[in-house]
């Protein structure tokens, strides 16, 4: 299995890509870090650390990283993800505890001493990720890559020109796309494809698990907040469309590209600008995810639900 550390803001989405970095057997899942970004780091710490009890994920670290962008004052997007980040079921206490300790330094710790290179799958702010490539660079040359979800070929969420993980932290996104570890962006291109339709909460719920069901709520109070913000006719379920890049490239349709984040632009700023056919000029920094296979993706996610509900 490919040796990962999925770093998130959990967020609904986040806790799919958990669950399917947990539950697929593509996947050994090393870490589980948190960074602040759709709600506080204390909520989407206890978010994670929900998700894993619920899940029967018990012999995954989680640790608590930054709990500010680099720069500017946190952004959460509670409209989205309402007041604890994970809005519609309720969650017990958890039974999974943190690790002390914070989370770059895990991070490092994983990196240096795993025998193979590691993957990086940030779908939050990358403020953990841009923290540990400055901290240590020596770690760099030990990262297999960096599967990002974030930005967009063009048009933004939060701002027309700028998704939001991107616009939470744009300092911490221009350091990972100029950084020394390969980069594969799933923006808002590829995510937008990953809709949770009817048919996706009928398997779910044909599942008859708790977990199951457990989805079916969480997919149900993320559609209600984007019919409600944005008219979709079903919500795009972005962060496991990372981690299906890691669990199976084809999944993911990709291109070559040159991404440079906007850190000025008075109305762009966290955009990210992405040449597709890059100039001579600009040199190929990025792989940029175009076109999802969603039916194979939802086969993935929903088997992955399925395994962890039995466990
Ligand atoms: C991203 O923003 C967050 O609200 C989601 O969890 C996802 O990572 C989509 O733009
Ligand atoms: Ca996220």
């Amino acid at each position: 299995p490919i040796p990962v550390i999925l770093d998130c803001d959990p967020g609904h989405d986040d806790a799919f890509a958990i669950m399917l970095a947990e539950g697929d057997p593509a996947v050994d899942l090393l870490a589980i870090t948190t960074v602040a970004g759709n709600q506080t780091l204390a909520k989407t710490t206890l978010n994670a650390r929900r998700i894993c009890s619920v899940a029967g994920i018990t012999g995954v670290p989680v640790a608590a990283g930054c709990a500010q962008p680099l720069v500017q004052p946190l952004r959460i997007a509670d409209d989205v993800h309402g007041e604890s980040g994970l809005d519609g079921p309720r969650f017990a206490e958890p039974t999974v505890d943190a690790v002390s300790g914070h989370a770059v330094d895990l991070m490092y710790r994983l990196v240096m001493s795993h025998p193979e290179p590691v993957t990086l799958v940030p779908t939050g702010p990358l403020t953990n990720i841009a923290l540990l490539l400055t901290r240590y660079p020596d770690c760099a040359g030990r990262i297999r890559e960096i599967v990002l979800m974030g930005g967009s070929t063009g048009r933004g969420n939060r701002t027309p020109a700028a998704e939001f993980n991107i616009h939470v932290d744009p300092e911490a996104a221009d350091i990972v796309f100029r950084g020394a570890a390969p980069v594969t962006m799933c923006g808002l291109d590829v995510t937008h494809q990953a809709l949770a339709t009817p048919e996706v909460l009928a398997r779910l719920t044909a599942l008859d698990s708790e977990l199951g069901r457990l989805c079916v709520e969480l997919l149900t109070s993320l559609a209600g907040a984007y019919r409600q913000l944005w008219g979709f006719p079903a919500p795009p379920v972005h962060d496991p469309v990372a981690v299906a890049r890691v669990i199976d490239p084809a999944t993911v349709r990709c291109v070559d590209a040159h991404v440079a984040v906007e850190l000025h632009g008075r109305y762009t700023r966290g955009a990210t600008v992405v040449d597709l056919q890059p100039h001579p000029d600009r040199t190929v920094n990025a792989q940029v995810g175009m076109e999802l296979d969603s039916a194979s993706f939802w086969d993935r996610v929903i088997a992955a639900v399925d395994a962890l509900g039995k466990r």
